[in-house]
C-alpha cells in the first residue's frame, strides 16, 4: 500500500502523531464536551485519553481558553501563561466553523515551565556574575587610604618597567583578592600594551592534581604514548603563551619545580615525552597563602619572587577600610539587580545590622564579606515574582537577615575578654525555652538572661526562636 493523505486518516496517523506532537491538543464540541485530546493533555491533567472524552473541559481545565472561544466564537492567540497546579503554559485556540455554523473549538498549548524555570535560571546566574565578577581595573578596586598602594605600584611594575615584564609572586590569606589582582596585573598589562588584545590568562591550581605525572601532562602537555593512555596535547604552559600564566596555590608545586626553573630559565618547554622544545613567552604570576621563600626552591623563588606583593587581611585594614568596601558590595548588588531585572533597586541597613557587620570577624576575608553581605541583602529582598513591573524599590536589611553563623564568630571573639556569655548554649537554650512557656517575647527574655549572666541580644534571640527546631 502506497502511503497518502487519504490514507494517512485511515491508518489512524493523524492521531499517532498528534499524540507524539511535544504540544497539548484539545478539542470540543459547541456544549464544551472534549471529544478528542492526545497523550500530552492527558498527561497534563494526570489522566487518560479514555477518561477525558465526553467530558467538559472544566472538569481538567477549570480556565481553559476554551471556555472563552465557545463563548466569543473567536479565536484567542499566544494567550499568556496559565496555571494548572503549578504547570503553565502558552496556549493558542481556535473556533471551528462549517458552513458557517460554529460546531465547536481546538487548542494546542505547550508547555512553558520548563522555559520559564531555565530563564529564571539564567537570570539568578547572571545576577550572580554580575555580583562576583571581578573587578577589571586597580582604580575600580576599593583602597582606603591607600592600603593598597603600594601593592598597585609594584603590580604595575612587574609588567610595566622599562627592564621588561617580570615573574611575580602574590601573598595573603585565602580571600584575600590575589587572584583579583593577577586579573588586573593581565589587564593593566594589555592596557599598556605589553600584552596583546588577546593574550591569554592562563589560570592553574595546582593544589588540583593529586597525580604528579597527571600535573605536569597539564601543564607541560604530551604526545601521544608518553604514558599509557597519554594523547598528543597542549600543555597550560603553551597556551598561556605570549599571555599571563596564574599559578594558584603554588605551595603545591613540590614535584615539578625543577621543570619549571627549567622552563623559565630557557624560555622553552618539552612536552612530555616529545624530544623537541617550543619557544614560550609567558609572564608568571605564582600565588599562595604561604609564604612560598619557605616552600619553593631557591632558584625558583628567585626567579619568580622578583617582585612579591602581600595582600593584607581584613582584620589588617582600617575600619573605614572596611566601612567602603561594606558600601561598595551594597552599590554592586544594587547595579547587579538593574543590570539583570531592570529594576532601580535601592538597599539600606539597619544602624544595627550595618554595626553587627562591620564587627564580625571575617576568617575569609573580602570574600566572606562580600559573600555574608549579599547573602543578607538576598535574605532581606522580596522575590522576583513579587516585584514585576515595578521600577524601582528599597529594601531594608536588618540584623535578623544576617546569617547568624558570623554572629556567633563575633561573639567568641568578644567573649574571650568578658565575663557574661553572649552565645546561645544548651544552657542558655533551656532558659529561653522555659521564659517562651511562660509568655514572654524576645525583649523579655533578653534582659531576663541578664540575671543568668548572658548578655545575649534580642535579636539574637528571636533569630534563635525562629530557627529552632519545633
Ligand atoms: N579591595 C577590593 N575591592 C573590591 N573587591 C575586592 C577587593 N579585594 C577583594 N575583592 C573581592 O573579593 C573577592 C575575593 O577575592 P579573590 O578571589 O581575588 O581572593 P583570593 O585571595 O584569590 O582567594 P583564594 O586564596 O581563596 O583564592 C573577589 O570577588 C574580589 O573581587
Ligand atoms: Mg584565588
Amino acid at each position: 500500500m502506497k502511503l497518502n493523505r487519504e490514507n494517512l486518516y485511515k491508518l489512524g496517523l493523524y492521531e499517532e502523531i498528534l499524540n507524539r506532537c511535544n504540544e497539548g491538543v484539545n478539542v470540543i464540541d459547541n456544549k464544551g464536551i472534549l471529544i478528542f485530546v492526545n497523550q500530552v493533555s492527558a498527561d497534563y491533567c494526570d489522566s487518560t485519553i479514555d477518561e477525558m472524552i465526553g467530558m467538559p473541559i472544566e472538569k481538567f481545565y477549570p480556565n481553559a481558553m476554551l471556555s472563552y472561544v465557545l463563548k466569543n466564537k473567536n479565536e484567542r492567540l499566544n494567550e499568556k501563561i496559565h496555571y494548572i497546579g503549578k504547570k503553565r503554559y502558552m496556549c493558542n485556540s481556535f473556533p471551528i466553523y462549517s458552513d458557517n455554523e460554529f460546531l465547536g473549538a481546538f487548542s494546542i498549548f505547550r508547555d512553558v515551565q520548563e522555559i520559564d524555570d531555565l530563564n529564571r535560571k539564567v537570570k539568578y546566574l547572571e545576577l550572580q556574575i554580575n555580583l562576583n565578577k571581578p573587578e577589571d581595573n586597580m582604580s575600580a578596586v576599593v583602597d582606603f587610604g591607600g592600603t593598597l598602594n603600594t601593592v598597585f605600584n609594584k603590580a604595575k611594575k612587574t609588567v610595566g618597567s622599562l627592564g621588561g615584564p617580570r615573574h611575580s609572586i602574590i601573598t595573603g590569606e585565602s580571600g584575600t583578592g590575589k587572584t583579583m589582582l593577577a586579573n588586573l596585573i593581565y589587564n593593566y598589562a594589555k592596557k599598556i600594551g605589553v600584552i596583546n588584545k588577546n593574550a591569554p590568562f592562563i589560570e592553574i591550581n595546582c593544589a588540583q592534581f593529586t597525580n604528579p605525572d597527571i600535573a605536569a601532562m597539564e601543564i607541560f602537555g604530551s604526545v601521544e604514548g608518553a604514558y599509557t593512555g597519554s594523547k598528543l596535547k597542549k600543555g597550560l604552559f603553551e597556551q598561556a603563551n605570549g599571555g599571563i600564566l596564574f599559578l594558584d596555590e603554588a605551595h603545591t608545586l613540590e614535584n615539578y619545580q625543577n621543570m619549571l626553573l627549567k622552563a623559565i630559565e630557557s624560555g622553552k618547554i618539552r612536552r612530555i615525552g616529545d624530544t623537541k622544545e617550543t619557544s614560550i613567552n609567558v609572564i608568571i604570576i605564582a600565588a599562595s597563602t604561604r609564604n612560598l621563600h619557605e616552600v619553593l626552591l631557591p632558584e625558583l623563588y628567585q626567579r619568580l619572587g622578583q617582585y612579591e606583593m602581600y595582600l593584607p587581611s581584613l582584620q589588617e585594614r582600617c575600619f573605614r577600610e572596611k566601612e567602603q568596601l561594606f558600601q561598595y558590595f551594597i552599590k554592586k548588588y544594587e547595579s547587579a539587580v538593574r543590570m539583570s531585572h531592570n529594576i532601580e533597586y535601592h538597599v539600606e541597613f539597619t544602624d544595627k545590622a550595618k554595626q553587627a557587620l562591620l564587627d564580625a570577624v571575617y576568617p575569609r576575608n573580602v570574600r566572606q564579606f562580600r559573600d555574608i553581605i549579599n547573602f543578607s541583602i538576598d535574605s532581606s529582598s522580596p522575590l522576583i515574582e513579587d516585584v514585576k513591573g515595578k521600577k524601582e524599590i528599597t529594601t531594608v536589611v536588618d540584623v535578623e537577615d544576617i546569617p547568624f553563623e558570623i554572629m556567633e564568630r563575633t561573639d567568641e571573639a568578644e567573649s574571650e575578654g568578658s565575663q557574661r556569655k553572649s552565645k546561645i548554649d544548651e544552657k542558655a537554650s533551656l532558659i529561653i525555652d522555659n521564659l517562651i512557656e511562660e509568655g514572654l517575647g524576645p525583649r523579655k527574655i533578653s534582659s531576663e538572661l541578664k540575671s543568668y549572666g548572658y548578655d545575649i541580644e534580642y535579636y539574637k534571640v528571636a533569630y534563635y526562636l525562629k530557627n529552632r527546631v519545633q
